[in-house]
C-alpha cells in the first residue's frame, strides 16, 4: 500500500510533492464514495481519532468529524472551552489522558505554533495539523490546491495570488509551501503591514496593487482579515481596506478575464469579499468545503496505514 512520507502531518512545508499527489489521488477515490448513495466504507474500523480543539472552529472540525464518520473510525471530540483546561491541566497531561484511554490519532487545533509538533514527539499517535495559531493549516492547503487542481484540471503552471492578511494567515503560509511544491507561481497582495517582512524569502512575489494581481491571476484566494490575532492597528478602518482590498463583483467583472475566487473561510462579509461575489459563479468556495471531506478522509486513512 503507499504511504506518506511522514508519520504525521504537522505541515506541508515537510510533505513531498508525491505525497500531495498520493493524497490527491487518494481523494479522488473517497470523493466518487462520498457522492455515492452509501458514502461509508469500513476503512479505519476499530481505529479510534480525537479531535481536540483548543480554538474555535466550523468547518475543519466539521469536515474531520464527518471524514472520519465516512471511514467508520471511533470518533472522541474534545473542546478546551469545556475540558479540565480550564482548571489549569496542561496540554500534554489532557493528551496523555484521552490516549490513556486507546486512541490511536490526534487532529489537533491550537492557538500556538508549533504545538501539535510538541505532541508528536511525546506521543506514540499520528497527529494531524488542524491550525496552529499564524503557522500552518495543511489540509485546508491541500483542500484548496485539490479544488484548484479539480477546476484548471492542473496546478503547474498555474497563476495564483493569496490576497490580504497574510500576516496572521496560517493557510497563506501552507497554501505558499503546497502551490511552489505542484508548480503554481504563487504572489501575494495586501497592504505592506500586512504583510511578513520577509516573505520574497519563500521564493514568491509581491503585489500591492489589487487591480494588478487579479488581472495577472488564474485564482485569486481571498483571506480573512484576522482581527482575533492583531494586536495592533494595521489599517485605518475596515471601511478603507474594503475601499483597497476588498473584492467584489463589479471589480471581477471590469477584469480582461474570468478569475476563480476562494476564500478558506470564514468570511468576514463585505470586508475583504462582498457577498455578489462570494456568490458569484466565479466563486468555488463551497466546493472547497465539499473537497475538504475528501483530502481528510484521504490524509486519516493514508496516515492509519490500514487496507481498504
Ligand atoms: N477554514 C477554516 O479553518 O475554518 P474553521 O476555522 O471554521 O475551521
Amino acid at each position: 500500500m503507499p504511504q506518506l512520507s511522514q508519520p504525521h502531518l504537522l505541515g506541508i512545508k515537510n510533505l513531498t510533492a508525491r505525497d500531495i499527489e498520493l493524497i490527491f489521488e487518494t481523494a479522488d477515490n473517497f470523493k466518487n464514495i462520498i457522492n455515492q448513495p452509501i458514502k461509508k466504507v469500513p476503512a479505519l474500523r476499530d481505529v479510534t481519532v480525537a479531535n481536540v480543539f483548543f480554538e474555535n472552529s466550523t468547518r475543519t472540525r466539521i469536515s474531520f468529524e464527518l471524514a472520519e464518520k465516512r471511514l467508520s473510525a471511533d470518533i472522541v471530540n474534545f473542546s478546551a472551552s469545556s475540558s479540565s483546561v480550564k482548571k489549569g491541566e496542561t496540554l500534554l497531561d489532557t493528551v496523555n489522558n484521552i490516549l490513556a484511554m486507546k486512541v490511536d490519532m490526534v487532529v489537533m487545533r491550537h492557538a500556538s505554533p508549533g504545538a501539535p509538533h510538541f505532541l508528536s514527539r511525546h506521543i506514540k499517535a499520528s497527529v494531524i495539523n488542524a491550525g496552529d495559531g499564524t503557522h500552518e493549516h495543511p489540509t485546508q492547503a491541500l483542500l484548496d490546491a485539490y479544488s484548484i487542481r479539480e477546476k484548471l484540471g492542473a496546478i503547474e503552471g498555474k497563476k495564483v495570488v493569496l490576497i490580504g492578511d497574510i500576516l496572521h494567515s496560517r493557510v497563506a503560509l501552507s497554501n505558499i509551501f503546497a502551490l511552489k511544491k505542484l508548480g503554481a507561481e504563487v504572489k501575494v497582495c495586501g497592504p505592506p503591514t500586512l504583510l511578513p517582512r520577509h516573505i520574497r524569502n519563500l521564493g514568491i512575489d509581491v503585489e500591492l496593487n489589487l487591480r494588478k494581481a487579479l488581472e495577472w491571476c488564474d485564482v485569486a484566494n481571498i483571506l480573512r482579515i484576522q482581527l482575533e490575532r492583531q494586536q495592533l492597528r494595521y489599517f485605518p478602518s475596515l471601511r478603507e481596506y474594503a475601499l483597497y482590498y476588498g473584492i467584489n463583483l463589479s471589480l471581477l467583472n471590469s477584469l480582461n478575464k474570468k478569475i476563480t475566487i476562494m476564500h478558506p473561510g470564514p468570511i468576514n462579509r463585505g470586508v475583504e469579499l462582498s457577498s455578489d461575489a462570494a456568490d458569484s459563479a466565479h466563486s468555488i468556495i463551497l466546493d472547497q468545503v465539499e473537497n475538504g471531506v475528501a483530502i481528510r478522509m484521504a490524509v486519516l486513512y493514508l496516515l492509519a496505514g490500514k487496507q481498504a
